[in-house]
């Protein structure tokens, strides 16, 4: 029976660290799907359509051939279930990661006792890494290329740069807003 795997997540944008769980992953499953989970509660800098395109833009050419790329909106274990994986792959960071991503486990586990929760350590290269970071980084027209798969390091730059705040390096007193 082929071993599936999933590895969930916002993507917003995929970098380099999901990327290296990604291809982890690949080493000890038969498939992985990449999950962009839709969750109504967050305001994404980019679409649905266009993390999983960033995604498979980034995968492709790299002998990835085993993993697909999809979106949900639901409960995680339900399209587990529906895919016929028995698990999920998350990457932990620091200790600051693990309380959360070890009550999610524990609550999918409840859910679904045939989904195994499999955590992967960070490289340590990628231990600061996230996407948010990135985000911020790009806002203000900083270098991204080391953090985010070349494919998608321009488009990133070009959406967030044009979206960065105006800021002022001194207001006039009492004007501040
Ligand atoms: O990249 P993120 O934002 O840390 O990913 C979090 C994600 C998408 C994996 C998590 O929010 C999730 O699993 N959402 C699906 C809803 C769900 O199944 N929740 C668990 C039971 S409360």
């Amino acid at each position: 029976m082929k071993r599936i795997a999933i590895v969930p997540g916002s993507f917003d944008p995929i970098t380099v660290g999901h990327m290296d769980i990604i291809k982890r992953a690949v080493t000890i499953f038969d498939q992985v799907i990449v999950l962009v989970v839709i969750n109504a509660d967050k305001h994404p800098s980019f679409t649905t359509e266009e993390r999983v395109d960033m995604i498979r833009r980034s995968i492709a050419g790299q002998g990835l051939d085993t993993v697909q790329v999809d979106s949900y909106q639901g409960l995680l274990v339900d399209y587990a279930k529906q895919a016929g994986a028995c698990a999920i792959v998350k990457g932990l960071r620091a200790v600051s990661d693990f309380e959360y991503e070890f009550q999610m486990a524990l609550i999918n586990k409840e859910l679904n006792m045939d989904v195994e929760t499999v955590f992967l350590s960070t490289s340590s290269e990628n231990l600061y890494l996230s996407s948010s970071v990135v985000k911020q980084i790009a806002s203000f027209g900083g270098d991204i290329a080391r953090f985010v798969p070349s494919e998608i390091c321009s488009e990133i730059l070009e959406r967030l740069q044009s979206a960065a705040p105006l800021h002022r390096v001194a207001a006039p007193l009492g004007k501040d807003e």
